[in-house]
């Protein structure tokens, strides 16, 4: 099950959970309503015929699908491209990600410029908005297997902060301001 939480800003190993004190949760409605980031569970072992998932690919209109291992034997230039996720960044389209083995960290931004780690697990689908500034980590594991998707040919390029005089950034601004709404589907 996933869980989010107000992280420290203490710089110490950021594979661990850093909790506050006491613990800051974030329920799932909260961090949609606080973010926009949007959370869907799936059955991982068998995502091919997952409705959530099908349903989801159908009116989002998610064309592309690959999977990516993060792990030091798969992962080609592991420690460079572990530092590159963990720089804060944005993108100007949707980060769209389905865990299938191990686990991680996606660090989002919120309205007050603290830290939200969403901690995702097998079965953890996340949409992270475009225009958002967030980073990703491993934890202690050091190991996710995950799925990723997108609309049309794949954008992967990191705008790493500042990046906001981009049209991405000013456009979520916009939707943090009025309300984040859950797309028809
Ligand atoms: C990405 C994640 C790591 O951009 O934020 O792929
Ligand atoms: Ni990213």
């Amino acid at each position: 099950m996933v869980r989010a939480w107000i992280m420290d800003d203490l710089e110490t190993d950021q594979r661990l959970e850093h909790f506050t004190n006491p613990p800051e949760f974030v329920s799932l409605p909260d961090l949609f309503k606080k973010t926009g980031v949007e959370y869907f569970k799936i059955n991982h072992q068998n995502f091919d015929s997952d409705v959530t998932l099908t349903n989801l690919k159908e009116a989002r209109g998610y064309s592309y699908e690959d999977e990516i291992t993060c792990s030091k034997e798969c992962l080609q230039n592991y420690e460079e491209k572990l530092k590159h996720f963990f720089t804060e960044h944005l993108h100007t389209d949707e980060e769209i990600r389905l865990v299938l083995d191990g686990s991680g960290y996606f660090d989002v931004r919120n309205h007050d410029e603290k830290w939200i780690r969403i901690e995702v697990v097998p079965g953890d689908l996340i949409i992270i908005p475009s225009g958002i500034y967030h980073r990703f980590t491993l934890d202690t594991k050091n190991f996710i297997k995950a799925k990723r998707f997108f609309i049309g040919v794949p954008v992967w390029e990191p705008h790493n902060r500042p990046a906001d005089n981009m049209d991405c950034r000013k456009e979520y601004l916009k939707r943090l301001e009025h309300g984040f709404e859950v797309p028809a589907n």
